[in-house]
C-alpha cells in the first residue's frame, strides 16, 4: 500500500535531518506499528505519510504511485486522528463531526460510532467543554467519519482510561478485520504488542528493526528456561539454555523436584525498545 525509500526530511529552520534515509513498506490491511523515542521523528512521519510535509527527500508510493502525485481523492481514503485533538471548540460534538462529514464523499452513520465511544449523551455538549479522554474519543470518530480504507493514528490510546482504551483497541481490530490498514504509533507497548502486525524502531532518524513482534521477541528473547523450586526448603533458580532442556537432567528436575514457578525467557517489547533504541536508563 505505501513503499518508503530513502526517506529524509528536515525542518527549514533545523540543520539536522529529523529522518535521515528510511525504508519501510506498509501492506494493505495490516497494522503497522512506528516506535521510537520522544522526538524520534514518529509524528513527523506521520505527518508526511498524510501529505501534510511535502518537502521530503526520497520516494513514497501510496499503490504504486508517487504519494504526491495524489490530489485531494487521497483524503477520502485515510483517517487521521492527530497527537493533539483537534476540534471546533465553540461547536458541539455533533456539529464538529457534521462539519467534516461535509468534506468527504462517503459518510458513516456517527450515532453507533458515539454510542460505543460514550459520547452519545454528550453529542450537544461544545467540544470545548469536553474533558481530554473525551477530546480524543471524539478525535478518533473523525478519523473513522469517512469510511476510510486507512487510518492514521498518532498515540490513540494515550490519556484514555482503560476502559475506553479497551473500546478502542476492539474498534482498531474490527477494522482491521473489515479489511483496512493502519498506521499507528503509540508508547504504550501493551497496546502494541496486541495490535500491530509489525513494527518498526526509529531512533536517531534510522530504522533500527521491522519485523513482527514475535520474531523481535525471539531474536532479543534470552531462550532460556528459567526453574523456581524448593529444596530442603530453599528456593533455587536455575536458569536453562534451550539445548539443556532436551537433556534428562531437565527432566529430572521436573520429575524429582518441588517446581514452583516455570518461565520462558521471552522479552517484551519494552525491554526490546530500551535495547534496540539505546534509549539510557537513569536512576
Ligand atoms: N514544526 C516543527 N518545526 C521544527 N521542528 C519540529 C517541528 N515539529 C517537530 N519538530 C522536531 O522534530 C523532531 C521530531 O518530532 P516528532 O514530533 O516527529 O517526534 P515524535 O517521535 O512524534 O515524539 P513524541 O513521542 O514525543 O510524540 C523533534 O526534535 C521536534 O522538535
Ligand atoms: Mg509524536
Amino acid at each position: 500500500m505505501f513503499k518508503v525509500r530513502n526517506l529524509k526530511f528536515k525542518y527549514p529552520n533545523s540543520k539536522d535531518y529529523t529522518i535521515d534515509g528510511i525504508d519501510f513498506e506498509i501492506q494493505d490491511g495490516e497494522i503497522f506499528g512506528f516506535l521510537g523515542p520522544s522526538a524520534a521523528g514518529k509524528s513527523t512521519t506521520q505527518k508526511i505519510l498524510i501529505k501534510l510535509l511535502k518537502d521530503f527527500e526520497g520516494e513514497i508510493e501510496y499503490y504504486g504511485k508517487p504519494l504526491l502525485s495524489y490530489r485531494d481523492e487521497f483524503y477520502q481514503d485515510i483517517g487521521v486522528s492527530f497527537e493533539m485533538p483537534i476540534s471546533f471548540s465553540k461547536l458541539t460534538a455533533m456539529e464538529n463531526l457534521e462539519f467534516f462529514k461535509k468534506l468527504y464523499k462517503q459518510t458513516v452513520d456517527v450515532e453507533p460510532l458515539l454510542k460505543r465511544m460514550g459520547l452519545w449523551d454528550d453529542r450537544d455538549k461544545k467540544a470545548g467543554e469536553f474533558s481530554k479522554g473525551m477530546k480524543i474519543r471524539l478525535n478518533f470518530i473523525r478519523a473513522m467519519l469517512n469510511k476510510p480504507k486507512m487510518l492514521f493514528l498518532d498515540e490513540p490510546t494515550n490519556g484514555l482510561d482503560p476502559g475506553n482504551a479497551r473500546i478502542m483497541k476492539d474498534m482498531i481490530l474490527e477494522f482491521k478485520k473489515q479489511g483496512g490498514t493502519v498506521f499507528i504509533t503509540s508508547h504504550i507497548m501493551s497496546d502494541i504488542d496486541e495490535l500491530c502486525d509489525r513494527v518498526a524502531f526509529i531512533a536517531d532518524g534510522k530504522l533500527r528493526e521491522v519485523d513482527t513482534p514475535r520474531n523481535l521477541k525471539i531474536k532479543y528473547g534470552k531462550r532460556t528456561v528459567k526453574v523456581e523450586y524448593k529444596e530442603e526448603g530453599n528456593l533455587i533458580v536455575r536458569e536453562f539454555s534451550m539445548d539443556e532442556i532436551k537433556t534428562p537432567a531437565f527432566f529430572e528436575l521436573l520429575r524429582d523436584k518441588d517446581i514452583e514457578t516455570l518461565h520462558s525467557g521471552e522479552t517484551t517489547l519494552e525491554e526490546i525498545f530500551i535495547k534496540v533504541t539505546g534509549v539510557t536508563l537513569r536512576g
